[in-house]
């Protein structure tokens, strides 16, 4: 097995966790979550989108998350931008950088944001074009790259023809969506091993959503295969609202557990990754999916107890 010495482990959580939360999590909340996930050491966290209300009312306070968290020096705040609107937004909040999305199948593409991909490429090139003149790093997003919930398998080409087209745009890195969290390790081999001839290891990503409790032996073949970029949700919050069917990402403390165990560098403390865990579960008031929350609850100091 090929291991490699350091992962970086980039927090969603913020965002894809909270997309699909019903209930709103106050302002203030949000906002020390993501302080908690940076003191707990993530040198990257992706803290909201700046995408329509209407289609997400749980992040409509965008700009009010962005600019209330405390900034930690080389941290870097990023929020998801899906049009010049989005783009205006998230630079008059500071973000850092912008993260572009679209998906490899047609009919996800079109629930998801509205338009079909070929119109979407466009849109895509003027907000990356704009925001590099304004001096921010990009990322993009290609959606349903191992299973579409319209349309079944997504063909290799389609990803292809999509991260080509992003590539094309300078984006630095792309992260490659397991969007309803389908794919099984061998598939993961046969995509990467196709994406790994066209593209370096360094400038992808992968988003493994855990619907079927296969996303942790996903990125193990993953980073077997050279990829070290993994996205992960603290708690195993997310999904996509878009996407019927899409639970949560893979749980931030579980991968950064397995990782801690094989020594494998994150640069995270564990411990206040999951006071941050704990504290987003206690917000949204449900046990949520992570096996190291359902394995070290908090400890309740019953009387008797103590000296
Ligand atoms: P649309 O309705 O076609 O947009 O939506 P429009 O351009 O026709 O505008 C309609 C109205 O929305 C206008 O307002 C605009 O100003 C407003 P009105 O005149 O009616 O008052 N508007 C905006 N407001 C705030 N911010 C904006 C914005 N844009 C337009 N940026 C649109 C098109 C893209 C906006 C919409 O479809 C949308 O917001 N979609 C986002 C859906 C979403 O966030 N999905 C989840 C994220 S993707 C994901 O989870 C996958 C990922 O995790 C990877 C993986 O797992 O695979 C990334
Ligand atoms: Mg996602």
């Amino acid at each position: 097995m090929n291991w490699p010495q350091h992962v970086k482990v980039k927090e969603v959580g913020p965002r894809d966790g909270l997309q699909n939360e019903s209930v709103f999590v106050p302002t203030e909340h949000k906002i020390a979550w993501i302080d908690r996930l940076s003191s707990a050491g993530f040198d990257y966290i992706e803290v909201t989108s700046f995408v329509s209300p209407k289609w997400i009312p749980q992040l409509a306070d965008a700009i009010q998350v962005a600019r209330g968290i405390t900034r930690k020096p080389g941290v870097i705040y990023a929020a998801l931008v899906p049009n010049m609107r989005g783009l205006e937004l998230a630079l008059e909040a500071g973000v850092d950088e912008a993260a572009v999305f679209m998906s490899a199948s047609e009919t996800h593409n079109r629930k998801n944001i509205n338009k079909p991909v070929a119109d979407t490429f466009p849109i895509l090139r003027e907000v990356v074009n704009e925001a590099r003149s304004a001096g921010k790093s990009v990322r993009g997003y290609v959606s349903t790259v191992f299973g579409c919930p319209y349309e079944g398998k997504v063909d290799i080409d389609r990803v292809v023809r999509v991260a080509d087209e992003l590539f094309a745009m300078e984006i630095g890195e792309i992260s490659l969506g397991d969007t309803i969290g389908a794919a099984n390790p061998r598939q993961v081999e046969a995509v990467l091993e196709q994406l790994l001839r066209r593209y370096p290891a360094e400038r992808l990503a992968l988003h493994y959503h855990d619907t079927r409790g296969t996303a942790l032996a996903n990125i193990l073949v993953s980073m077997n295969m050279g990829i070290t970029r993994f996205d992960a949700s603290a708690g195993g919050l997310g999904g996509c609202p878009y996407a019927p069917g899409a639970s949560g990402n893979m749980a931030t403390e579980d991968l950064v557990y397995c990782l801690r165990e094989m020594e494998i560098e994150t640069g995270v403390d564990f411990e206040k990754l999951m006071d941050a865990a704990r504290y987003i579960q206690e917000q949204i008031g449900r046990t949520l999916p992570s096996r190291n929350l359902l394995a070290c609850p908090p400890q309740t100091t019953t009387e008797g107890d103590g000296p």
